[in-house]
């Protein structure tokens, strides 16, 4: 098996959920244990474009590094780093911004969700915020990058960068062409209260997700206040597409325990929601605590993260300045 070359960021935004685990840091955590050549970034410069305040930004980049260590990504074996602190990311945005086309950007429906009803008030950053994404991938020839659903269409964009880039500049090959790792089976968590919307940091009701940082007690009445419906245990794979939230919560179920859905539905066929709602919070349970209590011990160590970050930094800059000078010199500069 040839070894793949994997590239991932998540913005420090605070409550790392539970659909960051399953779409996306529980994928970087198989894919570093076979042995592939991983980077993980805190992206800190793709968090500001939306307002943040200064003492919270600093806290929630310590607090993602501390989560992905404590999901099970390993700085022995992994570059963990914060964006900001390798100035590539932003040298090469700019030089890629005048790559990309400002159709393919109008077309992005993350910007259309964030920026709402007034999208004259958005920021340009966030306008802009696929170009930086694609500069995080290709400085580092990424071939493969793990994300939850919601961001196929900017991998999509960083592909197209990249093939103008060669074309435009008979360089072919100079970029690599990233290709996304999305889990087909369930590759987007939704909210416990709303089976129609996904999961989210900012979503207002602390009831809709469960925070990795979350004790058994809180999760347990989380999952307990999920929305169901009035219908039996479902008994057929089909059924689901007309029942969300049935749908998400077996979801969560087979993704955490790796059982089969059809094996799932079996196993609980002919049982009401209350009893499955038991044993779903005894699996979440079980992998969450662990994960939560190691986000509070290493909270207490921040010299520890801080110099996890540092180390990743120096790797990651020594890995992307070469990258940038080549691209620099393909320009003319
Ligand atoms: P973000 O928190 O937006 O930086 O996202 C970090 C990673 O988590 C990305 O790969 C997202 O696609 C993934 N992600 C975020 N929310 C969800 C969700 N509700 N379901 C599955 N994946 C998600
Ligand atoms: N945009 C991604 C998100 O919100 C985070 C991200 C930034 C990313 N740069 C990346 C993901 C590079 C993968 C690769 O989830």
């Amino acid at each position: 098996m040839t070894l793949k070359k994997i590239f991932s960021g998540v913005q420090p935004t605070g409550n790392l959920h539970l659909g960051n685990y399953i779409g996306a840091i529980k994928n970087f955590v198989e894919l570093q244990n076979e042995n592939n050549e991983c980077i993980f970034c805190v992206v800190d410069l793709h968090a500001i474009t939306v307002k943040q305040d200064p003492k919270d930004l600093k806290k929630n980049i310590r607090e993602t590094a501390a989560t992905f260590i404590a999901c099970g990504i390993d700085p022995s074996k992994s570059i963990i780093f914060n964006q900001s602190s390798v100035p590539a990311h932003s040298e090469t945005s700019w030089l890629l911004s005048c790559i990309a086309r400002i159709g393919w950007l109008s077309r992005m429906t993350q910007f259309k969700e964030k920026a709402g009803k007034d999208k004259e008030k958005a920021s340009v950053g966030l306008y802009v915020y696929p170009i930086l994404m694609a500069a995080d991938i290709l400085l580092y020839d990424a071939t493969h990058v793990p994300v939850g659903e919601d961001q196929k269409q900017h991998l999509e964009l960083a592909r197209d960068i990249s093939k103008k880039f060669n074309n435009d500049f008979n360089a072919p090959n100079f970029f690599k062409i990233p290709e996304p790792l999305i889990h087909k089976s369930f590759a987007r968590v939704m909210s416990l209260k709303d089976g129609e919307k996904k999961m989210s940091k900012s979503e207002t009701s602390d009831l809709s997700r469960i925070n990795l940082t979350d004790d058994a007690e809180t999760i347990i009445n989380k999952i307990k206040k999920a929305k169901t419906d009035i219908d039996p245990f479902p008994n057929d794979v089909n059924n689901l597409n007309t029942r969300p939230e049935i749908k998400n919560l077996i979801g969560i179920y087979s993704s955490l325990t790796d059982m089969k859905i059809d094996l799932l539905l079996n196993k609980f066929n002919g049982k009401n929601f209350s009893f499955f709602k038991e044993k779903l919070s005894e699996v979440v349970v079980e992998k969450i605590s662990p994960i939560s209590n190691e986000i509070k011990r290493l909270g207490k160590d921040p010299g520890y993260i801080d110099q996890v970050l540092s180390e990743g930094s120096k790797k990651a800059n020594e890995l992307s300045s070469k990258k940038v000078r080549d691209l620099k010199e393909k320009f003319g500069f």
